[in-house]
């Protein structure tokens, strides 16, 4: 299991503890930056994301196949809204909480996108910042296999000569090979960037006003307190505790290296 997959992990289930809600997405901020930059804040800004991505959804959708579902929260607050649906996800902590979550009647299946096999068609593919983990020309062909009608996504790509990280994909190449595979057109396609990036306001403060000091703080008192157990603990989490003490600048990296975007594809 990769270090990013725990994370992941790690902040849902912070989502769902804190917030109650267990969205694993960004926020969405379209008045700005809020007055406070709090968890608290980013909770609300969570669900109004999901508010966004519902509102989105074209008439007619009744069968939803919600990809990489998280906790199974937008997959609740979907059904609420009158949806069926399945959901699909490789991380089996994420899948036991969507399953407590949802209970019987919306399946939660064990498995990367890339491998899901199933003879069951959907009006929908939904992929909520879950598509830049796929590569592209898969994640497409998967798409164009289960989605009958539609292809909703929501989530970041990498811009033309970022460097690269986690995600798949330029947008760019996301519209050519949407081309090139000829199944779907383009009918929504929203530079959202603007709007997602008061998130990493919040989280820089989090991290830089409180966390940070907070750590170091604890970090010196240890030493104080208990010299040779906390030489042992630098030992293993020393280079942790100083990454960690470096301060984040995300809200300036993220725009720089990534756009983000809400797309509605339609089969043609
Ligand atoms: C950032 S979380 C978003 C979760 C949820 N959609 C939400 O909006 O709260 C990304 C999700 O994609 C899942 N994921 C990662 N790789 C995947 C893959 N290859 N196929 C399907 N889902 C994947 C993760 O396990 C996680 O559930």
């Amino acid at each position: 299991m990769k270090f990013k997959d725990t994370q992941l992990d790690f902040e849902a289930l912070l989502a769902e503890a804190v917030f109650g809600h267990g969205f694993a997405h960004y926020g969405y901020w379209p008045e700005g930056p809020p007055e406070t930059p709090s968890a608290e804040a980013l909770g609300r800004a969570q669900q109004a994301y999901f508010d966004k991505l519902a509102a989105t959804i074209p008439e007619g959708i009744e069968t939803i196949l919600d990809v990489g579902s998280g906790t199974g929260a937008n997959a609740r607050a979907l059904r609420a809204m009158g949806y069926r649906l399945e959901c699909l996800c490789p991380s089996e902590q994420l899948n036991a909480m969507a399953r407590a979550k949802l209970g019987e009647g919306t399946p939660v299946h064990d498995v990367t996108f890339e491998a899901f096999d199933s003879p069951k068609r959907f009006d929908m593919c939904l992929f909520a910042e879950s598509f830049h983990y796929i590569a592209l020309a898969p994640a497409l062909a998967q798409a164009a296999r289960y989605a009958q009608s539609h292809v909703l996504i929501f989530d970041y790509f990498r811009r033309d000569g970022g460097s690269g990280d986690e995600t798949r994909g330029t947008h760019r190449a996301f519209v050519d090979e949407v081309a090139h595979q000829g199944v779907f057109e383009i009918v929504q396609d929203d530079d959202l960037t603007e709007a997602i990036l008061p998130t990493f306001l919040v989280l820089d403060h989090l991290k830089n006003a409180h966390f940070g000091p907070f750590l170091a703080r604890l970090r010196a008192d240890l030493r104080t307190a208990y010299p040779l157990r906390s030489r042992l603990a630098e030992v293993f989490l020393g280079r942790a505790m100083d990454r960690f003490l470096r301060p984040s600048r995300r809200e300036q990296t993220f725009a720089a290296r990534h756009e983000y975007r809400l797309i509605l594809l339609r089969r043609s």
